[in-house]
């Protein structure tokens, strides 16, 4: 079987360096994330970053809020070992955890977080494995603790979602033309190309990008035991979904 792409370590030292080309609304979102950490009053104590890759949110987030503490969960060992260079500056702070989203992470947690945050990662979940992963991170918060996911997602309109790739698609291969992509950034964006305009219509399974609608993960977060359940920020094929567990108080 072929290597997962994000096990690559070209891949991940790429995507590190050059994640505001290929991701147009990268900075954004993590803007919205750190904003919507600070409204949630998250600021302080254990953050998760699910799927965190090579901590650059994490690094963000200890940087904004001081009394906070950020483990990243990657499956990625190659993205690890560069959240770990990055995480070594805020010493006992910052630290890293290799585990696949689908499995029992939250079981390794030194306690529960106050948020658990995530980037471009739970789209690779297949649906059965998204919902189990919201309902984990739901028993692992602490009360009043915030999920806070900035994904791509899939607009309920075929066309308008098929039109959202497009754009996409024209964006990067502007920054491959421009030079700003490695070879191998650009052979993996031609494969996503391949993947998901040119066969469309064809079934996803786990690793893919398992696109849903803001609505249909919603519902997973509602399943889960959220109350407090919306979409704060979105623009194109990119949102932030939030789900806040009751607090005890409530
Ligand atoms: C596009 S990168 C995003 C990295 C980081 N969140 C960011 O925004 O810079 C996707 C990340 O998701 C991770 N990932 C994908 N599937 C995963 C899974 N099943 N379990 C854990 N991590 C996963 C990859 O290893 C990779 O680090």
């Amino acid at each position: 079987m072929p290597e997962y792409r994000w096990n690559q370590t070209d891949l991940a030292e790429e995507f590190d360096r050059a994640a505001e080309y290929i991701h147009p609304q990268y900075l954004a979102v993590q803007d919205a994330i750190l904003d919507l950490l600070a409204e949630a009053g998250a600021t302080r104590g254990l953050i998760v970053d699910a799927g965190g890759g090579s901590g650059r949110l994490a690094q963000r987030i200890l940087e904004q809020c001081p009394a906070s503490r950020l483990l990243v969960v990657d499956q990625s060992v190659a993205f690890l070992e560069i959240a770990a260079r990055r995480m070594a500056p805020f010493g006992a702070r910052g630290g890293v955890l290799t585990a696949r989203l689908q499995e029992g992470w939250t079981s390794q947690l030194p306690e529960p977080p106050v948020a658990i945050v995530s980037m471009s990662a739970i789209h690779h979940l297949d649906p059965g494995e998204k919902r189990d992963c919201y309902a984990r991170c739901f028993r692992a918060l602490a009360p009043g603790g915030v999920l806070l996911n900035g994904d791509e997602v899939r607009d309920p309109i075929p066309a308008a979602y098929r039109q959202h790739m497009l754009n996409w698609s024209t964006w990067k291969n502007e920054q491959i033309a421009a030079g700003r992509l490695s070879e191998a950034m650009a052979e993996n964006w031609r494969r996503w190309e391949e993947r998901n305009i040119v066969h469309f219509d064809a079934p996803r399974k786990s690793g893919d990008d398992c696109h849903e609608t803001i609505e249909a993960q919603l519902g997973y977060f509602r399943e889960a035991g959220f109350t407090h359940v919306d979409a704060p920020w979105v623009r194109a094929m990119w949102a932030v979904l939030r789900g806040v567990k009751s607090g005890a108080e409530e």
